[in-house]
């Protein structure tokens, strides 16, 4: 009797143990309690029957089962806390499952005007061009005067200002303004350097006006300039032929007719044949020789062309945008198109 009870504890103790490794949620582990533990549990029932034993075999057989019941309450115990600490981690947010396959962010792309003063810039790059830099707020000097647009010169109608209220002149006259234009890089290129000079200018460029589906009164504009001896409009037109191949197609026509900006002489406009339309894409001519004289170079030693164009237009042309506002809105269904 005394043996077989002993072996019983023994096999409870094992079978109890062996279940217990594999069990890893509470309910299970309840249920578990519950046959060994429990108040009809098989351990639980075998400590009830050690009172019905002779005395000497209660005590030796008592003592077993108490501690069988010690061991598997404290293996409880544990087991419970284990499961709940496992719990925990796959709750926590900080945990990382390094087996799952990467979640790809978005990746940003370029703005449709950034692109197209991309697309232009490499253009005259490759015809010798190089690409400058210039300022945003600029000289009343630099934008107007030097471009042969003196105050009070009708020319300046031709352009809305947005006037800044620094360093104003003793009389109270405006002397810095936002730039109406990219043309006053063309006299800040030849003051500081010598011909020969090609250059292309792209960036900002401010009007003062009331914005409608073809004006902003912020956007961009890229200006050209080539001084050298013996530039003529035969090469400013080929110049431009060339780019505008290049940029819409081979066989793309264009159309230059006469235009007036104060600092070209002649001045032109230049169009595109476009779906069938012509279609002005920007404006040109041969550089004033009074803007040659106010950087001072000698007018009957150089000459020289310059143009200026809007990559707003020309993106509008290109990808079918029908209205200009577009490009500062910051609509994510638009500018996810490009
Ligand atoms: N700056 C002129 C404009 O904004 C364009 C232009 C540039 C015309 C260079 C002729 C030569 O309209």
């Amino acid at each position: 009797m005394t043996i077989s009870t002993l072996n019983q504890i023994e096999l409870i103790i094992e079978n109890s143990l062996t279940e217990l490794t594999v069990i890893d949620d509470l309910e299970t582990l309840e249920n578990w309690r519950i046959k060994y533990l429990g108040r009809s549990g098989t351990l639980t029932q075998l400590l009830r029957s050690v009172s019905e034993l002779p005395l000497e075999q209660r005590k030796i057989v008592g003592a077993a089962a108490n501690s069988a019941k010690n061991e598997l309450e404290g293996k409880l115990l544990q087991r419970r806390e284990d499961i709940q600490s496992n719990d925990l981690k796959s709750n926590n947010s900080d945990s990382i499952d390094i087996t799952l396959p990467g979640r790809r962010g978005p990746i940003g792309h370029f703005h449709p005007s950034t692109l197209v003063i991309r697309e232009i810039s490499s253009i005259f790059s490759q015809m010798g061009f190089q690409v400058v830099d210039g300022p945003e707020v600029e000289w009343d000097r630099y934008n107007f005067e030097m471009l042969n647009i003196p105050k009070d010169h009708p020319a300046r109608d031709m352009f809305d200002t947005f006037w800044l209220d620094i360093n104003r002149e003793v009389d109270g006259a405006f002397t810095t303004l936002l730039r109406t234009h990219t043309s006053p890089m063309q006299a800040r290129v030849m003051e500081t350097t010598s011909p020969p000079i090609r250059v292309i200018i792209p960036g900002k460029c401010y009007r003062y006006e009331a914005t409608d589906a073809t004006h902003e009164s912020q956007f961009h504009q890229i200006e050209g300039l080539a001084v050298d001896k013996g530039i003529t409009f035969a090469n400013l037109k080929h110049t431009l032929f060339e780019f505008a191949r290049q940029m819409f197609g081979p066989e793309t026509r264009v159309r230059f007719r006469c235009d007036y900006f104060p600092f070209v002489e002649p001045g032109v406009d230049m169009s595109i044949e476009w779906n069938g339309k012509w279609l002005e894409i920007l404006g040109a001519g041969m550089v004033h020789p009074n803007v040659l004289r106010a950087v001072g170079y000698d007018p009957s030693i150089y000459s020289g062309f310059a143009f200026g164009m809007g990559p707003e237009r020309i993106a509008m042309l290109k990808y079918g945008i029908n209205d200009i506002r577009h490009f500062l809105q910051s609509d994510i269904r638009f500018l996810r198109q490009f």
